[in-house]
């Protein structure tokens, strides 16, 4: 028996996510973050690792066509006495639910923003996902050996858009080719890049300090002190608690290309993000200190092998130790599994995990028996709240080319979204099946994954639906009465649960406006 404490454990644990735009360098500061933390050792892994994953999945054709990777994946590094857990989101335009759902199993998120470019699309999309979930934002400005806009410009952009307040924690002297460093705006100590990466440190006592004309010529020594003298006095102090609840990011500047500034942003998440929190549940907030494992399913995947159908859920531990062949509970189906084989996810390797604390990731494989949104619990019988299932932004209906395959196609949709591949919906009056996504890359997995693991063709066209909802009402007669006057927009998701359909938005407000008793629910929660 372990002699650690789950709170102990916990305390030393980061789990977060980095969120960006496309080509911002998401992938590029994930690999220089598992060097920092030696779980890879040569520069060019991560790609690399990502064209040998590709290799071995070849039967996800969109992967290899499109060059990216559909799906999630976590990595576990130590530094410095902690142990970070990096879920990766996919770093593609496109945008899939397995996005929004990964950022319910962190504690923070790092934003990579592209110092010439400021706050993108997708990173706003992400950055409101992290709003809706209070997880505290890290901001880390890269490519500054780039010609890049004005520092300021860039904070006013986060404030602004981003409604929050900025506090830099360094200060980049000069830009591109100029670009000489970062000076420690809390630490009072000048961060020079070297020439081969990495940052050397040089103590001073502050922006006085004679010591700085040593090594930075006294044009850009100007500069420095009257931009770093400008950004303390207009930005707000650090203020650790307004971090956590979301109101505050602090602002690092770097380049991940060169190396430079990742040490001071992985030293920052250690010492200001937040541990593992207590997570919510239909009984009560489950705190990680407590001793009874408890944890969350967030992610399915379908296992790299298509003759098999095994899955791996990814599971959240929320509390206690947890040890490797324990029972739990698996809430929804009432009964108990042991977890026999969880799995640990480094860069490199797979390992086999022996215990694993709150905060951190394993997988269980599993023959579909888990869904995302799932509960697992030692003892007591409680589910975990907030992992729903988002309305579609993308209807289509699904066009079956042999009728004989009815049967198959019904449980291909079923179990695909089980996994959470999209959603699906069965018509009420007619039986059409409409799959519902939030983006497009979503649909082109679901064509594919049917054909080549049910041996189904199907094709998607436009259905006459631009959203859906989920209904419910304390009052059956009134529910009864919206799916008798609304038959044919009125559908059963995967799991038989009514939903609407709506044309456009003037219908959903018409039928919402009809039905005051009725609740038409963008999110449902996953029982
Ligand atoms: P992503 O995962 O967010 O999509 O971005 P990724 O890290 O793949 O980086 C996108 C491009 O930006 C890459 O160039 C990468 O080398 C470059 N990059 C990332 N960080 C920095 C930085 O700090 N400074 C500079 N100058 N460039 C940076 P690429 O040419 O598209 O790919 P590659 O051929 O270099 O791999």
């Amino acid at each position: 028996m372990s002699a650690i404490r789950p709170a102990d454990a916990a305390a030393r644990r980061r789990t977060f996510a980095i969120i960006s735009h496309p080509d911002a360098g998401k992938t590029t500061l994930t690999e220089k973050l598992l060097l920092l933390g030696g779980a890879i050792h040569l520069a060019g892994e991560v790609k690399a690792k990502g064209e040998r994953r590709r290799a071995r999945s070849d039967w996800m054709k969109i992967e290899q066509e499109r060059g990216i990777s559909v799906t999630t994946s976590v990595m576990t590094f130590e530094r410095d006495g902690m142990t970070y857990n990096l879920l990766d989101t996919p770093g593609h335009e496109d945008f899939s639910e397995d996005t929004y759902r990964t950022l319910t199993a962190v504690d923070s998120a790092v934003m990579v923003v592209d110092a010439a470019r400021g706050i993108e699309a997708q990173t706003l999309k992400l950055f409101e996902v992290c709003r809706l979930r209070d997880i505290p934002i890290t901001t880390f400005v890269n490519k500054m050996d780039r010609e890049s806009r004005d520092p300021f410009e860039i904070m006013d952009e986060v404030a602004e858009t981003l409604a929050l307040d900025v506090t830099p924690l360094s200060w980049p002297i000069g830009m591109g080719r100029n670009f000489l460093g970062c000076y420690d705006l809390v630490n009072d100590r000048l961060i020079l890049m070297k020439p081969d990466g990495g940052g050397e440190l040089i103590d001073v006592t502050g922006l006085d300090d004679p010591v700085l004309a040593d090594h930075i010529p006294e044009d850009r020594l100007e500069t420095l002190r009257e931009e770093a003298a400008l950004a303390r006095e207009a930005c707000p102090p650090f203020d650790e608690e307004a971090y956590r609840a979301g109101h505050l990011t602090p602002v690092f500047f770097g380049s991940a290309l060169r190396n430079f500034g990742v040490a001071e942003l992985l030293s920052g998440i250690g010492k200001n993000a937040p541990a593992p929190r207590a997570q919510e549940s239909d009984k009560r907030d489950i705190e990680p200190g407590e001793e009874k494992v408890t944890g969350f399913v967030f992610k399915v995947q379908a296992n790299m092998d298509p003759k098999h159908r095994d899955r791996i859920a990814f599971m959240r531990i929320c509390s206690g130790r947890f040890s490797r062949g324990m029972k739990l509970n698996h809430i929804r189906t009432g009964k108990q599994m042991a977890v026999h084989n969880p799995i640990l996810f480094f860069a490199e390797t797979r390992e086999l995990a022996d215990e694993a604390w709150p905060g951190d990731i394993i997988g269980v494989p599993n023959h579909g028996t888990l869904r995302v949104g799932d509960t697992l619990s030692e003892t007591e019988l409680l589910r975990f709240v907030g992992i729903p299932n988002f309305a579609p932004e993308i209807l289509r209906r699904v066009r079956l080319d042999d009728p004989m395959k009815s049967k198959h196609l019904g449980r291909a949709l079923v179990s695909l979204a089980e996994e959470g591949v999209t959603q699906v919906f069965k018509r009420m009056l007619g039986g059409d099946w409409i799959v519902g996504v939030v983006g497009q890359l979503q649909l082109d997995v679901l064509v594919t994954r049917v054909e080549q693991e049910y041996g189904v063709k199907i094709g998607l066209e436009p259905a006459p639906f631009e959203t859906a909802r989920w209904v419910y009402s304390s009052n059956k007669a009134d529910l009864d009465k919206l799916i008798g006057s609304n038959n044919s927009a009125m559908a059963e998701d995967g799991d038989g649960e009514p939903v609407f359909l709506a044309r456009n938005a003037w219908e959903l407000n018409y039928q919402t406006e009809q039905n005051p008793s009725v609740q038409f629910s963008a999110t449902k929660e996953r029982a």
